[in-house]
């Protein structure tokens, strides 16, 4: 493996699983190859999402009290909204994830937890009014995703807030991953929830790619 492509090993991996195309067991392989010290996390910054900080620094008040992190990894992006007030539950798929999320951030007022967005517990559904999901939906394949998208949404109450970010790709595009960048229509889904702000910029960290940054508002 090249120490300068963190995505050879996640390719080599997820296309182990292949003929399982609803498992999505290679995250949980990545964070313990991780674990051990090997570069195999691209999206391993260490610090939280930049288009999370920026929108939170816009915002004159937070959707809260409730907030939930998707696919939250390390541990960033939750530890970064538990400092600025909110109630934050977050989930992974992978259980490493969780174990590493806890132990760098013992402090946050986060509750941490593994669990599947495609098979999303009862608990966890309608309970909050902010959600953040940053680079997951792009990271599994599609068939899982069609499960994945309206389980997100389900997670908010009725008026609840989602900030979405995902790598983006025009509709003529063909996407090949992972991670498979989305189209806008891939991000969709009128009948749950309304988008009030679509932007599409371009990312400097790492490869640079172009993402989309999307607010939804769950329908009631
Ligand atoms: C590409 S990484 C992005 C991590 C982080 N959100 C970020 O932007 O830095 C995708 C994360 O989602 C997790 N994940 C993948 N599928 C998931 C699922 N179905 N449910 C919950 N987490 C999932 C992975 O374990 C991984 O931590």
């Amino acid at each position: 493996m090249s120490e300068t492509d963190p995505r050879a090993k996640l390719r080599e991996l997820q296309a182990r699983y292949a003929a399982q195309p609803e498992s999505l067991g290679w995250f949980e392989d990545l964070y313990q190859l991780y674990r051990e010290g090997e570069p195999v996390l691209p999206w391993a910054k260490l610090k939280p999402n930049a288009p999370l900080v920026e929108w939170v620094e816009g915002q004159a008040a937070l959707p809260g009290p409730e907030a939930c992190v998707v696919g939250c990894a390390l541990g960033d992006d939750p530890a970064h909204l538990a400092s600025k007030g909110l109630r934050v539950t977050a989930f992974d798929i992978a259980p490493t994830a969780i174990e590493l999320a806890r132990s760098r951030f013992p402090e946050a007022a986060v509750i941490w937890m593994t669990a599947n967005l495609a098979e999303l517990p009862r608990e966890l559904q309608g309970r909050f009014d902010f959600v953040f999901e940053a680079n997951t939906l792009q990271a599994i394949p599609a068939g899982v995703r069609a499960k994945a998208l309206p389980a997100l949404f389900s997670l908010l109450k009725p008026g609840g807030v989602m900030l979405l970010v995902a790598r983006a790709r025009e509709e003529d595009e063909v996407a090949q991953g992972p991670p498979w960048p989305l189209a806008l229509t891939e991000l969709t889904l009128p009948d749950l929830a309304a988008i009030e702000s679509v932007e599409k910029f371009w990312d400097g960290e790492g490869l640079p790619s172009q993402r989309w940054r999307i607010v939804y508002r769950r329908l009631g």
